[in-house]
């Protein structure tokens, strides 16, 4: 892995050779962060937060930027750094050692393999935060994200509802 700390810059090329950086969210972010947001379609926001909101609260901004209560990181393109085209979440949970995933590719950014790359940086970072456990609530019919979990060996969804409850030992 080539980044190990708070300001290490994670590197991923897409598919269609578009090379991008990944690193932890600051402060100074919620602007591009809230635009990511409003970029992204009500689908993909959905699917997301399993609600229909088009940007963060102030509240969930708090949540995601504390890093005392998780790990946030954001890709932008490696030639505009302030253009923010993802967001990862590694959030603790109130259960020991697992950490729940969750990611948001912009829509015109998805299909090029991020999400993905984005997962298994995520597993890493949340092996080095202590977790043995990633777990993640997907809409039963949010195909991309499956595979996404997939490629993390992700075991046979258990299904609550229409949302699948995974969890990825580490
Ligand atoms: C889910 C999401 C993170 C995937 O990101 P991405 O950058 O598009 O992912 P990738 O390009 O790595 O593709 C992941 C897989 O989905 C498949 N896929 C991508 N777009 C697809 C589409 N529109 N329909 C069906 N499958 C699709 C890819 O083929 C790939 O599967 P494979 O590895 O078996 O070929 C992204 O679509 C997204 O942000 N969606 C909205 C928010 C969301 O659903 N978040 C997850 C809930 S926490």
């Amino acid at each position: 892995m080539p980044d190990a700390g708070r300001d290490a810059v994670y590197p991923i090329t897409l598919t269609d050779g578009t090379a991008t950086r990944t690193r932890e969210v600051t402060p100074a972010d919620l602007e591009p962060v809230q635009a990511l947001h409003r970029r992204c379609s009500p689908g993909s926001r959905a699917q997301r937060y399993h609600a229909g909101k088009p940007e963060l609260s102030s509240a969930g901004w708090r949540l995601l930027s504390d890093p005392e209560r998780g790990t946030t990181l954001v890709t932008t393109p490696a030639q505009h750094t302030d253009h923010i085209i993802a967001m990862t979440n590694v959030m603790r949970t109130d259960r020991q050692g697992v950490g729940e995933l969750a990611v948001l590719v912009e829509d015109a950014w998805q299909s090029k393999g991020l999400g993905t790359a984005l997962a298994a940086h995520a597993a890493e970072v949340a092996r080095r935060a202590g977790h043995h456990t990633l777990t993640a609530a997907v809409a039963a019919d949010n195909v991309p994200m499956l595979h996404v979990l997939e490629s993390l060996d992700a075991p046979p969804p258990r299904a609550v509802g229409r949302v699948f409850d995974i969890n990825i030992p580490l």
